[in-house]
Parts: structure tokens; C-alpha cells; sequence
């Protein structure tokens, strides 16, 4: 449980790295990713408010297992973690509603170390209504949120206060591309001092029907999240892709060991974003590919790890092996 008696006035900053927090690199994204033969597009674009909340009613479904599974080994691991590093800054990458980094934060509470709370992310509701309610709960806590891109807007996380848990959750890692991930690694470690550590959430190698039921539900909220990004493209670029005429689909690769989503047209169609002037041709069956979510193996990730400088110090799991967190130190 959380303290809520207040001892010092609460302190929130709210910093913008974009000029436009809705454009984020969108119109050069869609420009780059609607006119390459097969068609892709980052998943960040997911995110606005609708995205988050529908990311947060993923989160909830039976079939997708990475939340509460990494929630139960926070739970079980926290104190030690929080021991082991005596961190008082907790700086969370991509945090959405920070729902489960509670859980370190009630483990540094009860060390006695807490002081600051650093949040990236690009959904501006979702920095804003987590930073406040964070301030509500955790007297005397600081927050500093920044609503930025986490691959372009690290350098604008404000200096260190104290030694520093760098906290990358729910497998987030894993939806960038291979080369990517580790420039990725490589620009947290340079965030790090040598007695900081950076805490990794990452899902692991499974059977393929339990990974394809995750990202396929039954509720159908994953086909909806999926379909959000041509509402994004439609509200920002003017477009007019009617969202329904694309089925959700999720595969998975194993040579990549990633699941794959995909929007596959269902008829011949043409789309027109007018705000980058681009008019865009969907054969029937074609697919867009909008997010990879890579599966790993601990020897794999620490491959990736060592390849950014970084080494592994613990490694917590679930007693069927299904996501890990790891625990991290700067060795260059
Ligand atoms: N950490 C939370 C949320 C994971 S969902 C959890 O474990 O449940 C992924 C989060 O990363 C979302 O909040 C999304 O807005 C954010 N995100 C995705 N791409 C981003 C980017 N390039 N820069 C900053 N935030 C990003
Ligand atoms: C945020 N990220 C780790 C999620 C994942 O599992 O790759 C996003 C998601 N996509 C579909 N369902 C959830």
C-alpha cells in the first residue's frame, strides 16, 4: 500500500519535446512507409489517447498474458531489486499509465529512497493523468514527465537527482527492429552512471498458439488498437481510409521469433492523405505491416546487452518461463 498522508507539497513538471505533440514524425513516417513495396509504419502511431485506452483494455484481455505476468514478478522481486540498486530516481521509458511501476515505486517508499519520478512518452493524457495521480499517492514525490519520442528526446530528460533505475516495461523493447533495439540499448546506456541500473521487461520464446492468441483476441480489441492507426493517419494527414476495410492480423515469424501485425485490405482501394499530398494504392489482400513484437531468449538478450555496452546483473522470471526482467549495469 502506498503512504497518502502528504508531508511536502507535491511537485509536478510537465515538459513538451515536440512543438506539435500530435505530428510526432507522422507525415515522414507515412510518406517513407506508404511508398515502399511492402507497406509498414512504426507502431508509436498507435498511441494517441484512443490507442492508449485501448492499449490499456489489452492489458486486461484472458489471452494477453505479458502484464500480469511481468506485474507478478515485480511483485515478487521489487524489494530486491530496490535493494540491490538504492536507486532514488526512477526514470520509466514509454510508461503509459504506469500502472505496474507503482510496484517499485512502493518498494523504494518502503527503502526510503524515493525522490523522483522521470517519465517519457509519447501520449501527452497519458504523462499528464499519471503524473498527477503519482503526486497524489506518494507524498513528497517529484515528478518530472516529458512528452516526447523516446528514440529522439532522451537528451532532454532532466539531469540526475539521485542514483538513477532506468525501467523499460511490458516488452516494449521488443517492438523495435533488431539494429534499432541495440542503437536503442546504446542511448540508455549513455543515461547511465556506473552505479545506476536499467530494469528490462521482455517477452520470451513460447508456444506460437499462446503468442498468436495474445495478439489475436477473441474480444477483437487488439484488431480494433491495430485499426486505430489509420484513424491517426486520417485525423492528422487528412486521410480517408475507411478502417474497416482492413482485417487485423497477427502472425507469427519464427525465424525472427517476432509477431507480426498486419492490416490486409480487403478490396482494391486508393487512399489520399491530402496533408503530405500522397494518394496511396491497396491491391486486394495487401498488408501493412504496423508492428513487430520480438520474442526473446535470455541468451539473446544478452547478446543485445553486451553489443550496447551494458551487462546483466539479475534476471527475474515467472515459474513458466513466459517474460523476464533484467536487471542492468553500464560496463564501458
Ligand atoms: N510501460 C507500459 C506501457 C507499454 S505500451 C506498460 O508496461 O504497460 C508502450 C508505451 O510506449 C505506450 O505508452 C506508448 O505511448 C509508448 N511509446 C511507444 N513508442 C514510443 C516512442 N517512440 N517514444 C515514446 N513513447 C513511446
Ligand atoms: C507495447 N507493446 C509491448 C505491446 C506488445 O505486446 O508488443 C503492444 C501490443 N500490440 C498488440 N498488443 C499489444
Amino acid at each position: 500500500m502506498s503512504p497518502r498522508t502528504r508531508t511536502a507539497p507535491p511537485q509536478i513538471t510537465i515538459d513538451h519535446a515536440f512543438e506539435d505533440a500530435a505530428m510526432r514524425t507522422l507525415p515522414e513516417d507515412a510518406l517513407d512507409g506508404l511508398t515502399q513495396p511492402f507497406k509498414e509504419l512504426p507502431p508509436k502511431h498507435f498511441y494517441d489517447a484512443r490507442g492508449a485506452a485501448l492499449f490499456e483494455q489489452i492489458c486486461e484481455l484472458p489471452e494477453y498474458y505479458p502484464t500480469r505476468t511481468e506485474r507478478a514478478i515485480l511483485e515478487r522481486a521489487a524489494d530486491e531489486i530496490v535493494a540491490s540498486t538504492g536507486a532514488g530516481e526512477l526514470v520509466e521509458l514509454g510508461s503509459g499509465s504506469a500502472t505496474k511501476t507503482r510496484v517499485l515505486l512502493d518498494a523504494m517508499a518502503r527503502a526510503g529512497t524515493l525522490e523522483r519520478y522521470v517519465a517519457i512518452d509519447v501520449t501527452e493524457s497519458a504523462v499528464r493523468e499519471s503524473g498527477l495521480q503519482l503526486i497524489e499517492e506518494y507524498p513528497g514525490l517529484s515528478v518530472h514527465g516529458l512528452i516526447g519520442d523516446f528514440e529522439r528526446h532522451l537528451d532532454r530528460l532532466p539531469a540526475p537527482r539521485a542514483r538513477r533505475l532506468v525501467v523499460f516495461l511490458g516488452g516494449t523493447i521488443g517492438n523495435f527492429r533488431p539494429g534499432a533495439r541495440r542503437r536503442f540499448l546504446r542511448a540508455i546506456c549513455a543515461l547511465l552512471e556506473r552505479d545506476d541500473r536499467l530494469l528490462l521487461g521482455t517477452d520470451l520464446v513460447k508456444d506460437r498458439a499462446t503468442l498468436i492468441a495474445a495478439y489475436d483476441d477473441q474480444a477483437g480489441i487488439t484488431a480494433r488498437f491495430n485499426r486505430n492507426m489509420l484513424r491517426v493517419l486520417n485525423r492528422e494527414l487528412g486521410g480517408d481510409f475507411a478502417p474497416d476495410e482492413f482485417d487485423h492480423v497477427a502472425l507469427f515469424d519464427d525465424r525472427n521469433e517476432w509477431i507480426e501485425m498486419r492490416l490486409r485490405a480487403r478490396s482494391r482501394q486508393t487512399v489520399t492523405l491530402p496533408v503530405i499530398g500522397l494518394q496511396v494504392d491497396f491491391a486486394a489482400g495487401e498488408e501493412l505491416r504496423t508492428e513487430i513484437s520480438a520474442k526473446f531468449t535470455r541468451a539473446r538478450l544478452e547478446a543485445d546487452l553486451a553489443a550496447a555496452g551494458l551487462a546483466l546483473d539479475g534476471w527475474y522470471t515467472d515459474p513458466r518461463d513466459w517474460f523476464a526482467l533484467s536487471l542492468a549495469r553500464r560496463v564501458v
